[in-house]
């Protein structure tokens, strides 16, 4: 079966970039920590380390100084032993001497040629004799090997000549040499110094590590926990929010506690500016809201006014010109009269649309959607318009008389528009009330416009500016997708409030 390679488990080249990169991301305050612990325990470590080699130096010196003196006495009882041959007590001897004093581990007593006569040593040591051919002159002897439980450079190994001369002094005698003394020295200060050294390591060194960690720790928070809030701090402020105060920290340096107070300064500032600009757009919301309003009501006031005094007024004239008809019976110049009449009647009609226009009635007495269907109809009738109409959702439809008569007044608006600039023959209309969002859709298929002619910037065309103002009161939004030549499509999304109930409006109103 061949085998698939899928690179899984295996560090390649990559991967251990990868795992670098990752090693190298720890946070800052790890990498202060990790570096300087490494530091502190390499110093601690070659200061052990430096300790023991002068330690070692010092007690080599000590042993060799004190086991070649040592050798050379016991050298000196050992030559009496062999000139009388008492190998027993000579033996007994050397067993006697290595079991009495701390640093002789073993001693060894050979002949000139290189055989032992005698050996001692101390438990653990093995002494091997014979096995080892060494090399004496022109004879083949057999050696002795001693297996020490130290290590082999620990222990100091020293031979002294044993020397046969009755005649002179006790110390610094020449004559024949008869044998060597072979002494092993060892001092058990080096362990105690390794135990001490372990000792110093899990009691001392460890707690120092240990310490040295939660010390830099607390060096690199307490040194780059104000840089870390300001970093969280310039994050949440990237989010919009300012209301945020880095606090400085009680002994900071003072180029640290100016960038902190720096910060916060702009943040204040930033949060500043931000609430003049809520506000600002707050107050022109509500400019807004009150111009419409006022607006509402100046219409409602001339439509009164229209009606109660211009019809009144027409009413009242051609009712005159009909009594001067029958009084004077005027047989001549009766079509004037009837002209008049005709033109009263024209002008009585005029008076009744605009009237409706600035109070459309029919949306008080029927409804939005009643009065909206109606207005198309009279486009269709009025201007030879197609009209499509579907509705979805409408009669779940429940609102305020404001809100009702600020989209009425978009459509209005749409329509007229449609009727003076589109040249459309064709106009397409859906509503729908779903999720307590009505929405609509009315499409020409006129001429369409460039977006950048309908601005402000003239001075004139507010009709489109109104419709965004009055989509904008009511929370929604309004979008208008044309361009030259491929018609013109509104959109428009106004939510409605859930908690109005038709019926009190209607009973608040009567
Ligand atoms: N449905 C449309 N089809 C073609 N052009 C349109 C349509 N609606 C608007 N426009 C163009 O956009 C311009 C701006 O329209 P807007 O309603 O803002 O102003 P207006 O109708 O010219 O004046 P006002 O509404 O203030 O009486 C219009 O002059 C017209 O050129
Ligand atoms: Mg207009």
């Amino acid at each position: 079966m061949a085998k698939r390679e899928t690179g899984d488990g295996i560090i390649n080249k990559s991967n251990f970039r990868y795992y670098i990169n990752k090693i190298l991301s720890v946070p800052i305050y790890i990498k202060i920590t990790g570096i300087l612990l490494l530091i502190v325990v390499a110093l601690e470590f070659a200061t052990i380390f430096s300790l023991y080699i002068f330690y070692y130096r010092q007690e080599h010196a000590r042993l060799k100084k004190s086991g070649s003196a040592a050798g050379r006495i016991i050298a000196y009882r050992i030559e009496d032993y062999m000139e009388e041959n008492n190998i027993p007590k000579l033996k007994e001897m050397i067993k006697f001497d290595v079991a009495n004093s701390s640093i002789v581990q073993y001693m060894v007593v050979k002949k000139e040629d290189g055989s032992v006569i005698a050996y001692a040593a101390k438990k653990g040591f093995r002494i091997e004799q014979g096995k080892y051919i060494k090399r004496h002159g022109n004879a083949i002897v057999y050696g002795v090997r001693v297996i020490s439980p130290y290590p082999k450079y620990e222990m100091v190994d020293l031979k002294s000549p044993v020397v046969n001369d009755d005649t002179s002094g006790r110390y610094g005698r020449v004559g024949a040499e008869i044998g060597t003394l072979r002494i092993g020295l060892f001092s058990d200060s080096f362990h105690h110094f390794l135990d001490m050294t372990l000792i110093f390591i899990i009691f001392v060194l460890f707690p120092l590590i240990i310490s040295t960690i939660i010390f830099f720790r607390w060096i690199s928070i307490s040194v780059l926990k104000p840089l870390s809030d300001l970093s969280d701090a310039a994050e949440s402020a990237k989010k919009g929010n300012y209301n945020i105060v880095v606090s400085t920290p009680k002994f900071a340096d003072e180029k640290l506690a100016g960038l902190i107070n720096g910060f916060n300064d702009m943040l204040s500032a930033f949060s500043k500016t931000e609430y003049k600009w809520e506000n600002k757009d707050l107050r022109r919301k509500e400019f807004i809201k009150e111009v419409i309003g006022a607006q509402e009501f100046e219409r409602k006031k001339l439509s009164r006014e229209l009606h109660d005094e211009m019809e009144q007024f027409l009413v009242y004239i051609s009712m005159k010109f009909k009594i001067l008809g029958k009084i004077y019976n005027i047989e001549r110049g009766n079509e004037h009269i009837d002209e008049m009449m005709s033109y009263i009647a024209k002008e009585f009609d005029n008076i009744k649309n605009i009237t409706k226009e600035l109070r459309p009635g029919v949306l008080y007495e029927l409804g939005l959607y009643k009065a909206l269907m109606q207005y198309a109809e009279e486009i269709k009738f009025n201007h030879n318009i197609k009209v499509e109409i579907f509705t979805a959702g409408m009669q779940e439809f429940k609102s305020d008389e404001y809100t009702e008569i600020n989209i009425y007044r978009i459509f209005q608006e749409a329509f007229s528009n449609i009727i003076r600039h589109s040249n459309a023959d064709a106009v397409k209309i859906t509503i729908n009330f779903e999720n307590c969002i009505f929405h609509a859709v009315i499409e020409d298929n006129g001429k369409g416009f460039k977006m950048v002619k309908a601005d402000k910037s003239k001075g004139e065309n507010f009709g489109i500016i109104g419709m965004k103002e009055r989509a904008e009161i009511l929370g929604g939004t309004i979008n208008i997708k044309t361009k030259p030549g491929s018609g013109t499509t509104i959109v428009l999304n106004i939510p409605i409030d859930k908690a109005i109930d038709k019926d009190d409006e209607e009973a608040v109103k009567t």
